[in-house]
């Protein structure tokens, strides 16, 4: 099917997914297959970046999240780590224009603190440059980790309740969503992960617990915006009951 086509089905359907996040993978096999340097699949998964942001504002999803550069990631060698910085680095100055107008929200969501001045600074000026924005919200998670996310969470309530401001028993599970970086953000709907891959790698722990998930064949620099559509047409096939019983 032709993405045109693919895109009327969609919208047919109906049940668009508000949040869709994606766990894009596969970008050091893509080149190890062409004899590559490992950074150039990742210069090449940016245009698959460019394709899915694309593809969510014509299907009218609101959320769309990417999960860039992990914790884990740290551990690269250090001329991967130094090629990843400098491409969110291009991505921004590239894509910068073209996001702003399309009317995307960029947010630069993890431990920002560790990230090269430059990139820093590129990414707190992208996000404030387009923060009235509201087509789409582009969640970019960069040098994050979920799990850190929780305890961080953890640790804002700790120091509530110890200054008094709040009880341990008010504790919920909104408290600890508030404390998110995705707070006042729907839960993902939808979680694609690409390269054949079936893990969730500390991405998103506590949003995706009712997500359907999506694993894909498909290498990241491969992936095109009819990918994302054949996601969203076989999202639209599930039988979601978020542990209830159908009507
Ligand atoms: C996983 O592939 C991908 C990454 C660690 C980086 C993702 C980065 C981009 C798509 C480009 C930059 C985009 C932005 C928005 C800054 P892998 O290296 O783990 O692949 P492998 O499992 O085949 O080795």
């Amino acid at each position: 099917m032709k993405a045109p086509e693919m895109l009327a089905r969609i919208r047919e359907n109906g049940a668009i997914p508000r949040h869709v996040a994606i766990i894009m993978d596969g970008n050091g096999r893509w080149a190890r297959e062409r004899n590559l340097p490992r950074p150039l699949g990742h210069r090449s998964g940016m245009k698959s970046v460019r394709e899915v942001v694309e593809g969510a504002i014509e299907v009218g999803i609101e959320v769309l999240s990417l999960f860039a550069f992990s914790q884990e990631n740290w551990q690269r060698p250090v001329t991967e780590i130094q090629a990843l910085m400098s491409l969110l680095e291009e991505y921004i100055a590239r894509e910068a224009d073209e996001l702003a107008a399309q009317g995307v929200r960029v947010r630069v969501l993890g431990d920002l603190a560790r990230l090269t001045p430059p990139a820093a600074a590129a990414a707190a000026q992208l996000m404030e440059r387009t923060a009235h924005n509201d087509r789409l919200v582009l969640n970019l998670f960069i040098s994050y980790g979920s799990r850190a996310e929780i305890v961080r969470a953890a640790q804002q309530l700790a120091e509530e309740v110890r200054a008094g401001r709040m009880a341990a028993s008010d504790i919920d599970e909104d408290a600890i969503a508030e404390r998110l970086f995705t707070a006042g953000v729907p839960d993902p709907d939808l979680l694609i992960r690409t390269s054949g891959e079936q893990r969730i790698s500390n991405f998103m722990l506590w949003q995706v617990a009712y997500a359907e998930l999506y694993m894909s064949p498909v290498l990241w620099p491969n992936f095109r915006r009819q990918e994302l559509y054949a996601a969203i047409l076989d999202f639209q096939n599930r039988d979601r009951r978020f542990g209830r019983v159908t009507a």
